[in-house]
């Protein structure tokens, strides 16, 4: 064993990891030490004896406003609406946009024993997230007469299995050199103690760092890089549990080119005052996400004098970053603040045995991708209506919300609106599903379909 780190376990009150070393085989002792090696226990000491960051959510959520929107009456204005897709437009068709797909999450709640985005998810086709998102890329590249390069944030619990299975599907007709499949970092847990997890005698148990990890996977892998060199100005973000994410929408992407934007992030208008999704505000010129979690609830609840939430705007965590701005950004990779959660991990106790808390007991630190918006410059936000573009599958049944059940039928839902637009019923009741390789929007699928028709049973049109 190296000195130098026994030493330094020591001083950081970490000497627990090495008490099953003489147990250990000489590969599980290399992989122990690499792992040691790179953890930074002074960081890991600071973030866990941090004071609960409440003061600063209550200082932010005290100036909070909510920032200037391009709302669904902007949408709905032929005029607005028209200019915003002509632009987006004219970039797509000009090379200038790529995709990024973030699968690095574990999907604890969904307990799939696979990467989430192999979770089957169309209603009727029983299609994988995967390929919904992959058939969407590919349905714009399409459209435009353009190409699209898809990058895909895996992590280490995801990576292998996901780009085994991309790989075996041909990545669902994308053509390989436009898909990069790269890897996010980790981080360790602690107790209550502050110790970290063993998850194994020779194995300390890390988890990936969040979606703010993704900057500096991007840079680090070489990613930003490569879009760069293809002459990608822009990059649409989502994230892989939803499935209804409306990517690459050229109005969405016009409206965030017109202004000048940085960072552009698609929101719903909050259903509750509390309901579970990022808050996005504006304090001083600033466009911040606060998490539902962070907003003190009486921030949360105030209404504006014609009783309208006033702090309506809800995170869907689908951006638009410019690729200069994620350059500019990538010095501030590694010091995005970790925001911590106290979830369940399994872990091995003193003598060996394996224990799985009914209760949580680690907390974990993640980054998250928001906190990059107020070093954005002229950032906005767009308003989408939840019905059009926002449905993602977090649990498993019983729950009430966004299990695998809702998340089918909003598509359905959705699909059955497009079609009615396009003069087609749909008889209550019967499933609808259509790839975007057939349609990837309402206004496509009106010159694909007859209208006076009826669909009486379950249909995918692919
Ligand atoms: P969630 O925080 O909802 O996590 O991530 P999850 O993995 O889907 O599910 P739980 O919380 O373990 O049940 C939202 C999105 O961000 C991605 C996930 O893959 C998901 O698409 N994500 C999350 C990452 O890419 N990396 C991370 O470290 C965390």
């Amino acid at each position: 064993m190296n000195p130098e780190l026994e030493e330094r376990l020591k001083r950081f009150g970490q000497s627990h990891l090495l008490r099953f070393w003489d147990e250990l085989s000489d590969p599980e002792r290399a992989r122990l030490i690499d792992q040691l090696e790179r953890f930074d226990f002074g960081l890991i000491e600071t973030l866990f004896s941090q004071a609960a960051a409440d003061e600063h959510w209550e200082q932010l959520a005290e100036k909070a406003i909510v920032p200037p929107a391009i709302t669904l009456d902007d949408f709905a204005n032929a005029n607005s609406y028209d200019k915003a897709y002509r632009i987006g437009t004219s970039a797509l068709e000009a090379g200038k946009i790529g995709m990024i797909l973030v699968a690095g999450g574990q999907g604890t709640r969904l307990g799939f024993d696979y990467p989430k985005g192999m979770f089957p998810i169309g209603p009727v086709s029983d299609r994988t997230l995967y390929q919904v998102h992959f058939e969407h890329v590919l349905g714009r590249s399409r459209q435009f007469g353009t190409t699209i390069p898809l990058y895909v944030m895996t992590s280490p619990p995801t990576h292998d299995e996901t780009t085994r299975f991309l790989t075996e599907h041909d990545f669902f007709g994308i053509a390989p050199e436009n898909v990069k499949i790269f890897c996010q970092g980790v981080m360790p847990a602690v107790d209550e103690h502050g110790k970290l997890l063993l998850e194994e005698k020779g194995k300390v148990f890390v988890s990936p760092d969040g979606h703010g990890g993704t900057l500096a996977a991007l840079v680090n892998s070489g990613c930003l890089a490569d879009a760069q060199q293809r002459g990608v100005e822009h990059l649409f973000y989502g994230q892989v549990d939803n499935p209804m994410i409306q990517i690459c929408d050229p109005a969405l992407i016009g409206y965030h080119l017109h202004s000048g934007s940085e960072m552009t992030s698609q929101v719903v208008r909050k259903n509750e005052p509390t309901q579970k999704v990022g808050n996005v505000v504006e304090v001083d010129g600033k466009v911040h996400i606060i998490e539902y979690s962070d907003l003190p609830e009486k921030y949360a609840r105030q209404t504006n004098a014609d009783g309208s939430l006033k702090l309506w705007a809800g995170s869907i965590a689908v951006h638009v970053f410019s690729v200069d701005f994620l350059q500019r950004s990538s010095d501030r990779a590694d010091s995005l603040p970790f925001h911590r959660a106290i979830k369940k991990v399994a872990f091995l106790d003193d003598t060996g045995q394996r224990i799985t808390p009914e209760q949580p007991n680690a907390l974990k630190f993640e980054r998250f991708i928001f906190d990059l918006l107020p070093f954005a410059e002229n950032a906005i936000v767009c308003e989408v209506d939840p019905a059009d573009g926002f449905c993602a599958v977090k649990n498993a049944p019983p729950a009430e919300a966004e299990t695998p059940q809702h998340v089918k039928q909003a598509i359905s839902d959705l699909h059955a609106r497009w079609l009615s637009a396009a003069g087609v019923s749909v008889a209550p009741g019967v499933t609808v599903e259509i790839s975007p390789l057939f349609a990837p929007d309402a206004a496509t699928l009106k010159e694909k379909v007859d209208p006076g028709t009826t669909i009486t049973r379950a249909t995918y049109f692919k």
